[in-house]
């Protein structure tokens, strides 16, 4: 069958997400291999996004391939109510490689899911309602992540009550118009007033993506996060760490809050955690929470049937095996450096770059119509399809490399197996792509 059958066989029977329907025109993909796929055309497309920034082991890992047909062979299913050999050694693997006491996990299929669990576990151990979260973020579709979620995304959901958006911490476009490092960090001292106007007995905890990821690549000051966990002592909140976009190694450490060396309350994954080989999710929690549900009278009210599955478990495994085994981590913070020159020299060449920002392999490239005055090229409710940053997007698709985009951000974050002949091949194109950009500026 060809490539346009199965293209329109989908669109014709499956939702594409996120988008207008009639606007959806997708490329049929039909293997993968490292950095690479390939399309129905026999097109090799370097894969400069990690598909949605989760491949982060590349395509055709054999090891993980391996794994996931051995255990298919054992069991591909049990009731969570049963221990299975997998879900046990991956919650022992989580422990042994989470930052601070985080020690103990919910297993789940995604990272909507384990934001939900997340939510939950959070008002069941404070028994207070309200979580605060930013606007500028991501945190999944379901109506709790949703609810957590500020960005235009949300439009249409009607989620869970209870959340208050704090302002975000987006040194190029201060809500306060300040500037680092003389604005003492305002915007991570506002939570603190935040939480005092709400009342601290109100406060279950604080959602936060360490580095804000489809929102802009938006990397906060050395002193935001250790700032905010002290905020969340002082007033008995939990800090939430999403870090399913900036887990397993994406920004050079294995987990993205290790840069600032903060421990979490309770910490939500997914994407890498299994390489997207298959829909894993997880929420660890720290010590005193796992404690509190070992109480008898504490019922852990929780669940869903693929919780613990066992095929995940076993997929998640090996792949946390593959980025010790290869030290996949280190080579994301390696190739990082070479990411950060090539994105600098871009940066100089075209006047379209507003900022590069980003770590290990987790840039956001900020395209403007004005570097002066930074107008925006893309308003952030106002449908303009197709815009000038898609447009750049697919002009480095003709050039064979995938980069993904959201309002005026392109995103960067090749798998962390890349070398530095791969991030070269990429950043070559981006440059190209970026020409239709500049003809655009003021
Ligand atoms: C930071 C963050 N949290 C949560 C999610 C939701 O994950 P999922 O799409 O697996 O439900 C995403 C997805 O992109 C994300 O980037």
């Amino acid at each position: 069958m060809s490539k346009v059958d199965y293209a329109e066989m989908e669109k014709k029977y499956v939702y594409g997400t996120w988008t207008y329907q009639n606007k959806w025109n997708p490329r049929v993909i039909v293997s993968g291999d490292g950095c690479y796929v390939t399309d129905a055309d026999g097109n090799r497309i370097l894969d400069f996004s990690s598909q949605l920034m989760c491949s982060n082991i590349g395509h055709g890992n054999r090891a993980v391939i391996d794994a996931m047909t051995e255990q298919a062979k054992k069991l591909c299913f049990a009731s969570p109510s049963f221990a299975t050999p997998p879900a046990a050694l991956l919650g022992k693997k989580l422990a042994e490689i989470a930052p601070g006491d985080l020690c103990k996990s919910y297993l789940t299929i995604g990272g909507a899911e384990a934001n939900e669990a997340a939510i939950k576990i959070a008002r069941m151990y404070t028994r207070k309602p309200k979580l605060v979260s930013r606007y500028r973020s991501y945190h999944g579709a379901s109506s709790g992540a949703i609810a957590l979620t500020g960005d235009p995304r949300t439009q249409n959901a009607v989620g869970m009550p209870g959340v208050v958006r704090a302002p975000d911490c987006y040194c190029y476009r201060c809500p306060f118009g300040k500037t680092y490092p003389g604005c003492g960090i305002t915007c991570v001292e506002y939570i603190d007033e935040i939480i005092k106007l709400e009342g601290p007995h109100t406060v279950a905890g604080v959602v936060v993506e360490p580095i804000v990821g489809s929102n802009g690549i938006l990397v906060p000051p050395d002193e935001y996060m250790p700032r905010l966990r002290e905020i969340c002592d002082e007033n008995e909140a939990l800090l939430i760490d999403d870090e399913v976009m900036t887990g397993f190694g994406r920004t050079g450490k294995m987990f993205c809050v290790e840069h600032w060396g903060v421990s979490p309350d309770i910490m939500s994954m997914a994407k890498g955690i299994s390489g997207a080989y298959l829909p894993v999710g997880a929420t660890m929690t720290s010590r005193k929470i796992a404690e509190y549900f070992d109480q008898p009278e504490n019922n852990f009210s929780h669940g869903q049937t693929y919780a613990n599955h066992p095929m995940c478990c076993a997929v998640s495994l090996a792949t946390i095996e593959e980025y010790q085994k290869k030290r996949i981590v280190e080579n994301a913070a390696r190739m990082g450096k070479v990411m950060e020159k090539r994105l600098g020299e871009l940066a100089e060449e075209h006047r379209s770059v507003g900022e590069v920002r980003g770590k290990g392999l987790f840039w956001g490239v900020e395209l403007v119509r004005d570097r002066e005055t930074k107008e925006p090229f893309v308003a952030r409710h106002v449908k303009a399809d197709p815009n000038i940053i898609q447009r750049v997007s697919a002009e480095a698709m003709k050039r064979g490399v995938y980069i993904s985009n959201f309002i005026n951000t392109l995103i960067i974050a090749p798998p962390l197996i890349a070398t530095e002949k791969e991030i070269d091949e990429g950043a070559r194109a981006l440059g190209e792509a970026l020409v239709a950009a500049d003809k655009e500026t003021r």
